[in-house]
């Protein structure tokens, strides 16, 4: 038991004035229990009541598409309109419960949408995947002028929705490699423009964006964004090209910026090939931090309470974002917050076969296993083995299984 006075239990108030109870925020996860008709289910529900429970201060949901036709994966949840809002206001009022925050992650996947889903995927250029992710994703077609004004209204809109339906902030999926990041780094954006270019030009997207959001949902409601450190591919979106990004949002009014890192072609947000230990992005975060008056979250890697509370008390982050931990643990937050010590049993997981690790997606697809059992109100199961998952994704899903993917 620690007795010290505990950094991750202060409150933080927002640049909107909100008010978040504690420094502890469960980070977006895809929970891909959407219904047919791409709606919040039940188990959504009961996922966010046993995560509200559990203390953490701010729950972001897992993304959240603004357009049908363009999915991540076939079970997203969808908001284009109001014929959700009843499944929708049900999930904010549990994730509410306890005090807690919930804001809605908005995403659009640009060329991140798998083969089987997306014929023909959108995407600021019409870029091809290199390497084992050509089979899994088809070349994107470049969006014309008109289609990116719509999209970013459809941000707008299903901000405005998720502000009626109940949820206390949305954060606009700016990271790993979604359409947002895409029109960010030079190496997927080769626009001649207005929304190509230099940075300046490549951040247009972003900047009206969260301009079209807040026109929507006001100046009281909370705005965040989740972005990319640096693509970490040779000639991507650099860490320099980040800073300025961030302080453009800054100065436009944004209320949090959590900093994460990587897409699927350089999965650096799950860690990459970093020793675990110390977290994913610090030196990036800490400095980002210092030049920003918009508090700064930093996503990936905490494993215990002595490292979150180092990240607050040795950098200039205000909050610690977790994600898989709270997935084997939902109730880590109350037990760190009452000066518990805590270690995560969050390890790196592996068949030891690095190709199945890696066709399997093994270090997503295990944690959805496990969200499905918080999903049915069962416990987390920590121990599982991993070749529980291997052989549930080749028994179950045949060929799919190769192709239903994302991060
Ligand atoms: C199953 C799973 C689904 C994820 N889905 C999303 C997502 O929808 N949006 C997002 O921004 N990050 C997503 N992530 C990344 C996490 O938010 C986080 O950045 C990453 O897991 C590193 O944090 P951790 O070390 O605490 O797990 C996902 C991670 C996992 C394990």
């Amino acid at each position: 038991m620690n007795t010290k006075p505990n950094p991750l239990a202060a409150p933080l108030t927002l640049p909107c004035g909100a008010v978040l109870k504690n420094r502890i925020v469960k980070s977006a996860m895809s929970e891909i229990m959407g219904d047919r008709g791409h709606g919040p289910t039940p188990e959504l529900h009961r996922l966010y009541s046993r995560w509200a429970r559990g203390g953490t201060g701010l729950l972001v949901t897992g993304n959240v598409m603004v357009d049908r036709r363009a999915l991540g994966e076939p079970n997203n949840v969808v908001i284009e309109d109001d014929r959700h809002m009843e499944a929708l206001s049900r999930w904010a009022e549990c994730g509410k419960a306890n005090g807690a925050h919930i804001w809605v992650q908005l995403n659009h996947p640009g060329r991140q949408s798998p083969a089987f889903l997306s014929p023909e995927p959108v995407a600021p250029s019409a870029i091809p995947y290199a390497s084992d992710l050509k089979r899994a994703f088809n070349t994107p077609r470049s969006l014309t002028d008109a289609e990116i004004l719509e999209i970013i209204h459809r941000f707008a809109k299903a901000a405005e929705t998720v502000k009626r339906a109940g949820f206390t902030g949305v954060q606009i999926h700016g990271a790993h490699g979604y359409l947002v990041s895409q029109f960010l780094s030079p190496l997927y954006n080769h626009r001649t423009d207005r929304w190509g270019g230099d940075i300046t030009g490549r951040m247009r997207f972003v900047l009206e964006t969260y301009r079209a959001i807040r026109r929507e949902v006001g100046p009281e409601f909370p705005v965040g964004i989740k972005i990319n450190s640096s693509d970490f591919k040779k000639n991507g979106f650099t860490e320099e090209e980040a800073l300025v990004v961030i302080r453009a949002l800054d100065a436009e009014g944004i209320d949090l910026v959590e900093v994460s890192g990587g897409n699927y072609e350089a999965p650096a947000m799950m860690g990459g090939r970093k020793k675990e230990g110390t977290p994913y992005f610090l030196a990036f975060a800490d400095q980002a931090a210092r030049t920003v008056t918009a508090p700064l979250v930093l996503t990936g890697g905490f494993r215990s309470d002595e490292m979150m509370r180092t990240a607050l008390c040795e950098t200039a982050v205000a909050m610690v974002g977790l994600a898989r931990p709270l997935v084997v643990d939902p109730e880590l937050p109350g037990k760190v917050l009452n000066g518990n010590t805590v270690t995560s049993t969050v390890r790196p997981l592996t068949t030891g076969v690095k190709l199945l690790d890696r066709i399997t997606m093994l270090e997503i697809t295990w944690y959805e296993n496990q969200l499905r059992y918080l999903g049915m109100g069962q416990e987390p199961r920590p121990h599982e083995n991993v070749y529980k998952t291997v052989w549930k994704i080749l028994s179950g899903m045949g060929t799919m299984a190769f192709k239903r993917r994302r991060a």
